[in-house]
């Protein structure tokens, strides 16, 4: 089997296409050196972070052409010169988008038997679930009874997000850009209501469905959603504006105007800022409490796979242009 990778060509003007990217084979790797793992993926995870990195906007490094995109996989330890992981151990760890790599596999952490199928680790049981988990729980400080509201809400940290409140007693409202993604929101992922924001007036919708206001907005897309949840006044008093993620810019050349933020005075509002790696040293945490949920069944879940290594640079790009249904993954 040859092993390949996929090289940043050049920087993306505006929405990525495949010609941006190249499928090139993989020299074959380096002897090992002390500490070090060769591992083979099975799986590869496509994350929206990934292009906000190469807007050089992100606060990590901008990849530079010829490199390989960053990429989190699950893999399988096929050869080692570490002390903790042997030959054949499955980890969850950052390999970049190729099917083989030579990691000291410092952020590696092995795969839980409760991660079934092995791609959750990747999904709503990873990097994008704990984002909605200390997201939700740590900085939106949610408590039951209240209204949660949060936009991308079929991807794997929105329907997290949702679900979580949920399961702490409050109540989910989400906003996804397809009938069918609003269907499976509310019929799937069982959320009171999901807004198709394509179609339907968002600041009437809110009105109805929560006239006292959001007491947690999510917001994992910025853009048109967050001027009319902010300036359109759907925030209750005190309300925690969680920002993770704006999606609607990683695409931009120059990061567009914000809202007006004088309107948080009337509400108290706070807005506040998360990041996943802020809660690496608390994953046990969430893993305990998130796979005792998927192990029970209480989690619904989507993902949007394509098969092999090729594909990754079309997958992605679909991504960045809205039209993923779930957690983007590559099986290898
Ligand atoms: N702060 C952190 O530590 C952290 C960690 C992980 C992820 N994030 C952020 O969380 C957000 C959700 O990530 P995810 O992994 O769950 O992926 P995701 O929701 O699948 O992200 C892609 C989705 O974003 C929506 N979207 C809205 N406007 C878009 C636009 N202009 N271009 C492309 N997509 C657009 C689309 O859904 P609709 O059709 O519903 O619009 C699309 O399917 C992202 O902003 C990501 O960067 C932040």
């Amino acid at each position: 089997m040859t092993d390949r990778r996929i090289l940043l060509r050049r920087i993306p003007d505006g929405t990525p296409r495949p010609e941006d990217f190249e499928v090139a084979e993989a020299p074959p790797g380096p002897p090992l050196g002390p500490g070090q793992v060769r591992v083979r993926a099975e799986w590869l995870s496509l994350d929206p972070y990934v292009r906000a990195l190469l807007s050089g906007r992100h606060f990590l490094r901008m990849p530079q052409p010829g490199e390989v995109l960053p990429a989190k996989a699950v893999a399988r330890v096929v050869e080692s010169r570490h002390a903790t992981w042997r030959t054949g151990d499955r980890l969850v760890l950052e390999t970049g988008l190729q099917s083989s790599a030579v990691s000291d596999a410092a952020d590696a952490w092995r795969l839980h038997p409760g991660h079934v199928p092995a791609s959750t680790a990747l999904g709503i049981l990873g990097m994008p679930g704990m984002t909605a988990y200390f997201g939700l729980l740590d900085v939106g400080q949610v408590r039951a009874g209240e209204v949660v509201l949060v936009s991308s809400a079929a991807g794997p940290v929105g329907s997290m997000v949702g679900q979580i409140a949920m399961l702490k007693g409050a109540r989910a409202i989400g906003i996804a850009g397809s009938a069918e993604k609003c269907d499976w929101v509310r019929r799937v992922a069982r959320f009171e209501a999901c807004i198709d924001y394509r179609r339907e007036d968002v600041d009437a919708r809110l009105r109805e469905l929560a006239p006292d206001g959001v007491h947690v907005f999510f917001d994992n897309t910025g853009g048109d959603l967050q001027h009319t949840v902010i300036g359109r006044r759907h925030l209750a008093l005190g309300a925690r504006v969680v920002l993770c993620g704006l999606v609607t810019q990683y695409n931009l050349k120059e990061a567009p105007p914000g809202p007006n933020l004088g309107v948080l005075m009337a509400s108290r509002a706070k807005i506040l800022p998360m990041v996943v790696y802020d809660y690496e040293h608390r994953r046990e945490e969430f893993l305990r409490e998130a796979l005792a949920w998927h192990g029970a069944g209480r989690l619904a879940f989507k993902e949007d796979i394509v098969e092999g290594l090729e594909a990754a640079p079309a997958h992605f790009c679909r991504l960045m242009r809205g039209e993923n249904f779930g957690k983007s993954l590559i099986r290898l």
